[in-house]
């Protein structure tokens, strides 16, 4: 008997809107070796995005530019969205910055499968601007979260989180560059615990199975002083 084949590896859709540092990132950790997974498909609403010129420079498989028609109803624009993901039969769905609501059709197509990554530390400062909302509340704390996406925007189960403290005085620009370092491992870490199929839901909860963990490996980087929180 030969060795067992290895595990075919996650395969990835991630939808985008706008640059793309954390496709970049998930692509970079990929590429490194710290997460099981191929991005078979980058799809944007918006056909200049710099999403969809790292994606093609990546080599990813599906690089799809679907802009909404003039009038499309959001349905029928997640029908197409849909059609595009079906084709490529994607294990888990990213969202990462993608700027429209994913409504019920992909949402039922991939059941507790589609994953978004939020600048605040939910359910604090859900919806956009999050980070401005954050420091015009006075947060002392801030971060970002990874989550499954449901009906309940930006409110489904939370998976990880990591977290800083915010500097007297910092500027919102200031304060987004330092969570979006922190976005660009969260997200990797995401899709390797869904990867390792350790994360389950039951009740609008997800818990993570004891397994591993990632935030002690070397070539990391780490942001000093952040706290990642994996749950388990
Ligand atoms: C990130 O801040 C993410 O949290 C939010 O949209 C932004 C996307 O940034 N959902 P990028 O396009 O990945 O650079």
């Amino acid at each position: 008997m030969g060795a067992p084949s290895p595990k075919a590896p996650l395969r990835v859709a991630v939808l985008a809107s706008g640059r793309g540092s954390n496709l970049h990132s998930l692509l970079r950790h990929i590429a490194a070796g710290h997460v099981e997974a191929r991005v078979t498909l980058v799809l944007s609403d918006k056909p200049d995005a710099g999403a969809l010129a790292l994606a093609r420079k990546a080599g990813v498989p599906a690089v799809v530019a679907l802009p909404v028609e003039p009038g499309e109803a959001a349905a029928a624009y997640d029908d197409r969205v849909l059609d595009a993901l079906r084709g490529e039969r994607p294990d888990l769905v990213v969202l990462a910055g993608y700027l429209r609501i994913v409504g019920s059709a992909i949402l039922d197509a991939f059941p507790g499968r589609v994953v978004n990554i939020h600048p605040s530390l939910l359910p604090a400062f859900q919806g956009l601007k999050a980070v401005r909302k954050a420091l015009r509340a006075g947060a002392r704390v801030a971060g970002c979260t990874t989550h499954i996406v449901t009906a309940d925007l930006d409110g489904g189960p939370i998976l990880l989180q990591a977290a800083i403290a915010v500097r007297p005085g910092e500027e919102e620009a200031h304060l987004a560059s330092r969570i979006l370092q922190l976005e660009h491992l969260l997200l990797p870490r995401t899709v390797q615990l869904f990867a390792e199929g350790r994360i389950h839901v039951a009740n609008g909860v997800a818990t993570i199975a004891p397994g591993p963990t990632w935030f002690e490996r070397p070539g990391l980087d780490l942001v000093s002083g952040a706290l990642y929180a994996e749950g388990f």
